[in-house]
């Protein structure tokens, strides 16, 4: 066992977040890792543009929000540090907001603690905390003193829920997380689905699975079920690459490239 900063880094076997790294280009991932996404993009060659739409996904929508005047973000299933993070994004159109990430990953604490640093105005803040225990991440002492939950708070899940499978209760986890919230609060969320390639992804969640890590894509009527009670704002729900692209660079892959499902609501 590799120990950084006394957290155990379980080297020898690949984590989600270092494997979506290695999509992305990054740096953080080490030999398990890259063995299991090098045969994920076997099966799926056009994998890192899923990862990079997806993440551009989360920079529109924060963006969105920020620009909506919603100054609380509290973002679960962070991932590592890929600039630009959400909190740059948000503080970018408003410094004071202030944001807690969440992740459950002890490499995404390990460097959240190094890279992970907001504007003085606003705050950034970090808890290290599993989505399927919400009672516990949402008592958390710093995610209490970093957002006031009297005001609206958008809450990203993105790329998160297909690791969550139905028998860990996803759709009541979610319903905890929504209940926590008021009226004018958002919900932003992306998530796998099988919709546009069947084969591959039944072949991705066998790679996953081999590799230790449950995944489970959900289809265009189990991904909106999360939503439920809230409005959808537009386009509604859309393959990551269709919602509200900023250029035709952001709107030009395909749907099967995407593979992931993206939506916007809003608490009413
Ligand atoms: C594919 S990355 C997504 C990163 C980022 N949200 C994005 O969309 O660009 C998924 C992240 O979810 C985290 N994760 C997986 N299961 C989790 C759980 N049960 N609780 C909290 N985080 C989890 C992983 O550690 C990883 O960092």
């Amino acid at each position: 066992m590799t120990d950084y900063d006394g957290v155990n880094l379980e080297l020898h076997r690949a984590h989600s977040a270092r494997m979506y790294d290695y999509f992305l280009g990054g740096i953080t991932n080490f030999a398990a890792d890259r063995e299991a996404a090098g045969k994920a993009k076997a099966v799926m060659p056009w994998i890192e543009t899923t990862a990079r739409i997806n993440r551009a996904f989360m920079h529109r929508s924060t963006r969105a929000l920020a620009e909506a005047g919603i100054d609380q973000f509290l973002d679960i299933g962070t991932g590592i540090p890929t600039s630009p993070n959400l909190h740059e994004i948000a503080q970018r159109v408003n410094p004071a907001a202030k944001v807690v990430y969440a992740d459950n990953d002890p490499i995404v604490l390990a460097h959240a603690k190094a890279l992970l640093i907001g504007t003085t105005e606003g705050r950034t803040s970090y808890v290290q905390a599993d989505v399927t225990d919400p009672a516990a991440l949402l008592a958390s002492a710093e995610l209490r003193e970093t957002l006031d939950f009297s005001r609206p708070i958008a809450l990203s899940l993105n790329a998160l829920l297909h690791f969550v499978p139905d028998e860990l209760g996803t759709y009541g986890i979610v319903e905890l997380f929504k209940g926590a919230l008021v009226s004018g609060s958002a919900l932003a969320m992306t998530h796998v689905t099988s919709d546009f390639a069947p084969g591959e992804i039944a072949r991705l969640v066998d790679i996953y699975q081999s590799a230790g890590t449950a995944l489970q894509s959900r289809s265009e009527q189990e991904f909106t079920r999360f939503f439920a009670g809230w409005d959808l704002v537009a386009p509604g729900v859309v393959p990551t690459q269709r919602w509200r692209p900023d250029s035709a660079k952001a709107a030009a892959a395909s749907d099967i490239e995407s593979s992931v499902y993206a939506a916007v609501a809003l608490k009413p």
